[in-house]
């Protein structure tokens, strides 16, 4: 699969426009549509969050979904592994659902590591400034390892899972995020009631 193929595949598709639109179906929904990206090393708190926050969502009539790593490397990305290119892939594919559910009318929170800074921005830039709120789960990396709820970041220091991010391959810190929610010194509670605030001044919810 080559950027190349894709321009020669795509050259005879003439775009259709819809007749209803995001806005009507905001409208319909009673509430703006948005993406909360969550972005930090494994075992950061990035899942955690997005699915406490969806469950606050919901309860006040909100139409979520959560796109999460782990789930989605088992579907959508199960033909992909860990290597740069493939992390770069893995960070399109989910830019462009998670524009297709803005579209779509759904406020959409993600949970990937999306180590590349540049990953991040081609994302960010698929959508609206303003749609696209970047959230750093910041959490040092021997709080991360110090965790390891799954035994992952054990098996990388013994060498058995290559390309592991912060062991042996980088993470990128965000420069200008959103927000930064230190994981590591507030409860789940804590960091939820932030992201909620967050939202709230913003007049997104
Ligand atoms: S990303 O770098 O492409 O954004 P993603 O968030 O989809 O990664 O997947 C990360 C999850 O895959 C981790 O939470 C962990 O459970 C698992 N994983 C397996 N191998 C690796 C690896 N080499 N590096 C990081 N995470 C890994």
């Amino acid at each position: 699969m080559s950027s190349n193929n894709d321009k020669i595949t795509n050259k005879h598709t003439v775009w259709h426009d819809p007749t209803v639109f995001r806005a009507d179906r905001e409208a319909l929904n009673k509430h703006k549509s948005a993406i909360v990206w969550f972005t930090g090393l494994s075992a950061a708190g990035k899942s955690t969050l997005a699915h406490a926050l969806e469950d606050k969502l919901h309860k006040r009539s909100i139409h979520t979904f959560v796109l999460d790593g782990d789930n989605i490397r088992q579907g959508l990305c199960k033909d992909l592994g860990f290597s740069d290119a493939d992390r770069e892939e893995n960070i399109r594919r989910i830019g462009e659902v998670s524009k297709l559910l803005l579209d779509a009318g759904v406020f959409v929170m993600t949970a990937f590591i999306s180590p590349f800074k540049k990953d991040r921005k081609i994302a960010r830039d698929l959508v609206t400034h303003g749609d696209f709120i970047e959230i750093y789960c910041k959490a040092s990396l021997e709080t991360c390892e110090k965790r390891d709820p799954k035994g992952l970041y054990k098996k990388a220091r013994a060498g058995e899972i290559p390309e592991f991010t912060g062991i042996s391959s980088p993470y990128e810190e965000p420069e200008s995020p959103e927000l930064v929610i230190e994981t590591d010194k507030k409860d789940v509670e804590q960091c939820v009631a932030q992201v909620i605030n967050y939202l709230e001044e913003k007049k997104i919810i």
